[in-house]
């Protein structure tokens, strides 16, 4: 194992029953990164997280957090990190003040320490005007901000967070990725799972799951660079006609349906645009707008998927 990495797997793997959570991972995670773990509903991203924060056995393989085996030493792990679980929970009765000094307590930081570092916290999270409010109170977004803060009281240098953005509105969860950019910046490891394909643009390196395994793992920049091919965007009146009319065009590689939309993956995004209005025109479908775009993490993720299971 690379001792340069804070977070490790080597062939980890997690069965219930039939089902394979997680399939043979094999992750590396170098301090200071904002680690993204990108995958759908079931993907296996809250069994990873839960073995690597030393509270689920893997049935197979092994992984060290901060140096330390999570099978072995367990108690080390959890000192060093902090763990936002999916369904983590506040005391709803509790006040925002009175949540911080709960977990303070928990982990066992003291009266000094704690009076700092809650001020430094509360302002960090944007709650300082609302830390004498219960818990139950607050709106979604400031509920994911207090459990962060509360999950920072015992300054863990890496942080593990389950879909943390996920149900809020887009203004909030802005702002919840402004406060992981800046603890990022402060050096802190982030390893956090998102169904969410534009949260990747935020992560330093993001490793797409599917189905329990990695299907790639790499820069956003990079990992778009894998898409074949140019973009072209269009609304066609009827997008499922427009769609088979178009996927079997000389030059078409790929055709995605996005809403309204029709992301149509070509060779030569000049010649084959010409070519898609033509034969659209043919069929008697109209088309509003079409224009050349960048792919990006969504395109990206749906073509590797498709190329993965189609391979299969
Ligand atoms: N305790 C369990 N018992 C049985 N099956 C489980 C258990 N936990 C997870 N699974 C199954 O393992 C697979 C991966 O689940 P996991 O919760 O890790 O996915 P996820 O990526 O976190 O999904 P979500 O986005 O819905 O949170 C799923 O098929 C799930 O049904
Ligand atoms: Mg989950």
């Amino acid at each position: 194992m690379n001792t340069e990495n804070v977070i490790e797997t080597q062939m980890l793997t997690k069965r219930f029953k039939k089902v394979t959570a997680v399939d043979r991972l094999d992750l590396s995670v170098r301090p200071g990164e904002i680690f993204g773990l990108l995958g759908p509903d079931g993907a296996g991203k809250t069994t990873t997280i839960r073995m690597l924060c030393a509270i689920m056995t893997p049935d197979q393989g092994q992984a060290r957090v901060a140096g330390f085996d999570t099978v072995k030493e367990p108690e080390e792990i959890k000192k060093r990190i902090g763990y936002m679980a999916q369904q983590f929970s506040l005391y709803g009765d509790l006040t925002v003040q009175e949540n911080l000094a709960f977990f303070a307590d928990i982990f066992g930081v003291g009266r000094q320490e704690r009076q700092e570092r809650t001020a430094r916290l509360l302002e960090f999270a944007r709650l300082t005007d609302f830390q004498g409010r219960r818990a139950a109170h607050l709106s979604g977004g400031m509920q994911k901000k207090l459990a962060l803060a509360c999950t920072l009281i015992h300054q863990p240098q890496i942080i593990f967070l389950d879909e943390p953005t996920t149900g809020v509105d887009p203004v909030s969860r802005r702002e919840f990725w402004d406060i992981l950019t800046e603890l990022h910046l402060q050096g802190v490891t982030l390893f956090v799972s998102t169904p969410y394909m534009d949260e990747a643009e935020r992560c330093s390196r993001v490793a797409l799951m599917f189905d329990g395994r990695i299907v790639v793992c790499d820069t956003p920049e990079r990992i778009k660079g894998l898409v074949e091919g140019e973009l072209l965007e269009l609304r066609p009146d009827q997008l499922r006609q427009a769609s088979q009319v178009i996927a079997p065009l000389p030059g078409v590689l790929e055709v995605q349906t996005y809403g309204d939309l029709l992301h149509v993956f070509v060779d030569d995004a000049e010649r084959q645009s010409a070519a898609i209005e033509q034969a659209l025109h043919a069929a008697g479908i109209t088309v509003q707008g079409m224009r050349r775009t960048r792919p990006r993490m969504e395109e990206a993720f749906i073509s590797l998927i498709r190329k993965k299971v189609e391979g299969e």
